[in-house]
């Protein structure tokens, strides 16, 4: 954690949640949020898309931001199901996650498309949350830091700047699997894409570099302590805000 970088605690719903539960947890995240009365940290949910405009209308005036999972490269065109990143600003989102593992392997995102769709949310006007991670082939291949720097380099637009970009480090054998890197091993890799972060962007120390991948209450302030991490990517915990209120708490 660092004086400078405000954190930011992200929620990734994934492909869960429905309408009334889910106006819920959002009224309970408020109802908590309130309690503080300047939060020292951004929170974002990104839900379901189906649910950014009234999630978005459900945190209209507090400190709660809504976000898009993944968008289209494309601002509209004929693409049967995609989502352009301009129709989730129209909807009430402010941020996007691009470049998921999971997007990555169940739709063969390369880090060519992950570009494309980060420069579509920054198009839109959104913050954008690229992701990175390797694999536990890569990691037990000793590849970590080369598939990192691949990913960092080749998924990042040109004009990508600390006001508008995030980064989600996101080991993929460590998400929803309960496992979690040791703290010096995710010094390391942080250390390591604010490095590589330099030699692409004025601004990279204002970088803020998430951490994902089974975060929970119980490990959450271990991880948010670890130099470079300047917040979490939040999967499974993030559903009940009774679950991810311990996460913000731990940097609030
Ligand atoms: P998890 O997911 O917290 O359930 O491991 C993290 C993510 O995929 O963003």
């Amino acid at each position: 954690m660092s004086q400078q970088r405000r954190p930011l605690i992200a929620g990734n719903w994934k492909m869960n949640g429905l309408a009334a539960a889910a106006a819920e947890e959002i009224a309970e995240l408020r109802r908590l949020l309130k309690e503080k009365e300047t939060p020292a940290c951004d929170v974002l949910i990104c839900p379901p898309a189906t649910l950014i405009a009234a999630l978005a209308a459900a945190a209209r005036g507090s400190s709660i931001a809504i976000g898009g999972q993944d968008c289209h490269a494309n601002a509209s065109g004929a693409h049967t199901g995609d989502i352009a990143a301009e129709m989730l600003k129209d909807a009430g989102a402010t941020h996007c996650i691009v470049g998921h593992s999971e997007r990555r392997a169940d739709h063969g995102e390369t880090n060519a498309i992950v570009k494309a769709k980060a420069e579509a949310a920054l198009r839109a006007g959104l913050t954008v949350l690229v992701c990175v991670g390797e694999t536990l082939a890569e990691r037990d291949g000793g590849k970590t830091l080369s598939v990192i720097s691949d990913q960092v380099k080749n998924s990042l637009p040109q004009v990508a700047s600390a006001a508008t970009t995030v980064i989600a480090y996101e080991p993929v054998w460590a998400i929803g699997t309960g496992k979690t890197p040791t703290p010096e091993d995710v010094a390391a890799v942080h250390a390591h894409i604010r490095a590589e972060l330099k030699a692409l962007m004025n601004d990279s120390e204002a970088v803020r570099i998430l951490y994902g991948g089974s975060v929970k209450g119980s490990n959450a302030a271990e991880l948010m302590a670890v130099e470079n991490v300047d917040g979490a990517l939040v999967g499974g915990a993030s559903l009940k805000a009774a679950d991810f209120w311990p996460i913000i708490e731990t940097v609030i």
